[in-house]
């Protein structure tokens, strides 16, 4: 199996196995005890899929720069890893707005890790509409390269909603009785994206300072089509 094939094989295992999980997950209400949750679970389990998918979409970078073998071929992909990424999240807005709240879009503004998920939302939008080979052209490569500094104000804001708003791992509120296994696992994997990220940027800053000025390195095949991959 070709490594762009077996990206997306690992995507939808893990978008699968999160449903399942979600599916069984007991919520705790003090009044009721452990109950399985109605179709409030399908908001989750996009939430956390969608959360997934974007710290895949940040890992192939670094991954590309760190192990260019096993990684320089997932930089074609990355645009639709992307792609899923903001269809996953805008489904999960919708049915949280809609199945919790009513489609009541004020109560967006009451609570700051709520907004911080429409701005993260708003951001994939953005990131979306200048994601087509058209927009990309029209951007030009400079511009299009600092569009793509907002996929990581995109990740902290998720990752800022995630904390505020998930369930069943540890936040300010202290540790839930009843831990969420694959939520803690994805808040682990939201690190270890940013210590992936930290690590790739100190390597190419430090190749390029070691690169002699006048032989600047020649672009890698998919980076043409992409640009470059931060
Ligand atoms: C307008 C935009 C958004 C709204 C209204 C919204 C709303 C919500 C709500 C109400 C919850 C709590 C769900 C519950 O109590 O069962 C939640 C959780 C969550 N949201 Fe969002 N969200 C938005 C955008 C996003 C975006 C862009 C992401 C990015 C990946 C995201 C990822 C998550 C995650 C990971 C959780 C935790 C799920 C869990 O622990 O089960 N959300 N969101």
């Amino acid at each position: 199996m070709d490594k762009p094939s077996f990206l997306f094989l690992l995507i939808l295992a893990g978008v699968a196995i999160i449903f399942a999980y979600e599916a069984f997950w007991p919520v705790f209400i003090p009044s009721a005890g452990f109950m399985v949750p109605p179709a409030t679970g399908f908001v989750d389990a996009l939430a956390l899929s969608a959360f997934f998918i974007l710290c895949v979409s940040l890992i192939i970078g670094p991954v590309a720069v760190l192990w260019p073998k096993a990684g320089l071929s997932l930089i074609g992909p990355r645009r639709a890893v992307g792609l899923a990424a903001f269809v996953f999240s805008l489904l999960h807005a919708f049915l949280a707005i809609g199945l919790l709240y009513g489609f009541n879009v004020g109560i967006l503004f009451g609570d700051f890790s709520l907004m911080a998920g429409a701005a993260a939302l708003l951001v994939l939008l953005a990131l979306t509409l200048t994601s087509s080979d058209w927009a990309t052209h029209k951007l030009g490569a400079k511009n299009w390269k600092r569009m793509q500094y907002f996929n990581y104000l995109a990740f902290v804001l998720s990752l800022a909603h995630f904390i505020g708003n998930g369930q069943g791992i540890p936040n300010l509120h202290g540790i839930p009785k009843n831990i969420h296994v694959v939520a803690l696992l994805l808040l682990l994997l939201g690190l270890l994206t940013v210590l992936l990220q930290v690590v790739g940027f100190l390597e190419r800053h430090q190749r390029r300072t070691n690169e002699p000025k006048s032989a600047a390195a020649p672009a890698l095949p998919d980076e043409k089509k992409e640009h470059e991959h931060a």
